[in-house]
């Protein structure tokens, strides 16, 4: 496994972002979304960085095996939102930028709903990878085409309590793709 982004990287990045949202959202008291299940670690540090008041909520996409379903029309709801978020200022916190896919179709979900303002946080974006056009607001890291895993994110459900984020070699996606 090759390191592709240290703890320390990642602790700058997170407190540099959460600064930014700071000063924008202080007085908005904003509804901060997670997409389940990989973002979970970058929002604790993220909101925790931010100490603002904000209420927390998280929304899971079906997902099938080891990867969260990309094609064009399949991103599909699994756990959807608990509360209305009209009039709301959202704020969509995901872990990593693929194809783009599964970030455009939440955005056209969420805008539907009327928020006040939806803002998109992406903390690693793959970018040589995109395949639609999809505006983020904030983007932590562009990396490499890897498949990474660490800092929440998993493969087959492994490594997600690695505190750096560490890219797989072909032979690792093997043997850990059982
Ligand atoms: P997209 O729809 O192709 O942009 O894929 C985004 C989703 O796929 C992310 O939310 C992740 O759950 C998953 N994903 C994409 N690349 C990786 C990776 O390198 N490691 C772990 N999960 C990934
Ligand atoms: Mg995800």
């Amino acid at each position: 496994m090759e390191v592709i982004l240290t703890e320390e990287q990642i602790k700058n990045k997170v407190k540099e972002i959460a600064k930014k949202l700071k000063e924008e959202y202080k007085d908005k008291n904003p509804c901060v979304i997670g997409v389940l299940k990989g973002s979970f670690i970058f929002l604790a540090d993220l909101i925790r960085e931010m100490q603002i008041d904000c209420t927390l909520e998280f929304i899971r996409l079906a997902s099938y095996g080891s990867k969260s379903v990309i094609e064009e029309e399949d991103v599909k709801i699994m756990w959807d939102l608990p509360i209305d978020i009209e009039g709301k200022d959202v704020i969509l916190i995901e872990d990593i930028v693929d194809t783009g896919h599964t970030l455009k179709k939440l955005k056209e979900i969420l805008l539907k709903r009327n928020p006040r303002s939806l803002k998109i946080v992406a903390l690693l974006d793959k970018w040589e990878r995109r395949k639609v056009n999809i505006e983020i607001d904030i983007i932590g890291f562009k990396v490499p085409d890897k498949f990474l895993v660490g800092y929440g994110l998993d493969y087959n459900e492994k490594f997600r309590y690695f505190k750096n984020v560490c890219g797989l070699t072909k032979e690792e996606l093997e043997r850990f793709g059982k």
